[in-house]
């Protein structure tokens, strides 16, 4: 594959991935996912994980995929690269694991004394794509084998700290978010 090829196709694998976190910053709120309830005297999670937050950045994630396949013909033609479509199990795999994996990452960062709000460099920037990509190749094997050749995942681990640190810094700017990670 060209590097034009395998990034493309690296970015647009895990646009269902990199939609849900953003998407619960702006719908978020509301009750916590831990009920308030502590563990070894700090939160399990935190008040940042709720479950407004996860319902709606998971169906902001697969309503994007739908929106991929069905827009995929088009794209791959003015691309002049051919993308790949998500099947059922991929849809909900990939933003229900980034959303997953952003949870266990404040359960780390409550176990390691970090407050809410604290950044914790390298699992800020990549729970999501791990916890997404392991969840996808359970849910669906022979898609993610077929996708995320060995040079697609090494252009994932590279290209997404850098989207998630331009992201997160613009609604940092935008005052979205309360912290630039
Ligand atoms: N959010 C949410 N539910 C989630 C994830 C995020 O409601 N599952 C919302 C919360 O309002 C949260 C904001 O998005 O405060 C920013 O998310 P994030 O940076 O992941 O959370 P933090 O508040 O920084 O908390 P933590 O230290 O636990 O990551
Ligand atoms: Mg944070």
């Amino acid at each position: 594959m060209s590097l034009v090829a395998t990034v493309a196709t690296a970015v647009w694998a895990m646009l269902p991935a990199y939609v849900p976190n953003n998407v619960a910053v702006l719908a978020g709120g509301g009750r916590p996912i831990d009920g308030g309830r502590t563990w070894g005297g700090r939160r399990v999670l935190g008040d940042g994980k709720t479950w407004r937050g996860t319902a709606a950045g998971t169906l902001a994630g697969a309503a994007l995929a739908a929106a991929l396949n069905a827009g995929e013909p088009a794209v791959s033609g003015a691309v002049g690269v051919p993308l790949p479509t998500f099947p059922p199990a991929a849809m909900v795999a990939l933003p229900f694991g980034a959303m997953l994996g952003d949870v266990l990452a404040s359960f780390l960062k409550r176990r390691t004394g970090r407050e809410r709000g604290a950044a914790f460099p390298l699992v800020d920037q990549l729970d999501f794509v791990v916890v997404s990509l392991a969840l996808a190749a359970v849910a669906a094997p022979a898609w993610f084998g077929d996708v995320f050749t060995l040079d697609v995942l090494a252009a994932v681990l590279v290209l997404t700290p850098v989207l998630h640190v331009a992201t997160n810094g613009i609604a940092y700017v935008l005052g979205l978010k309360n912290e630039p990670w």
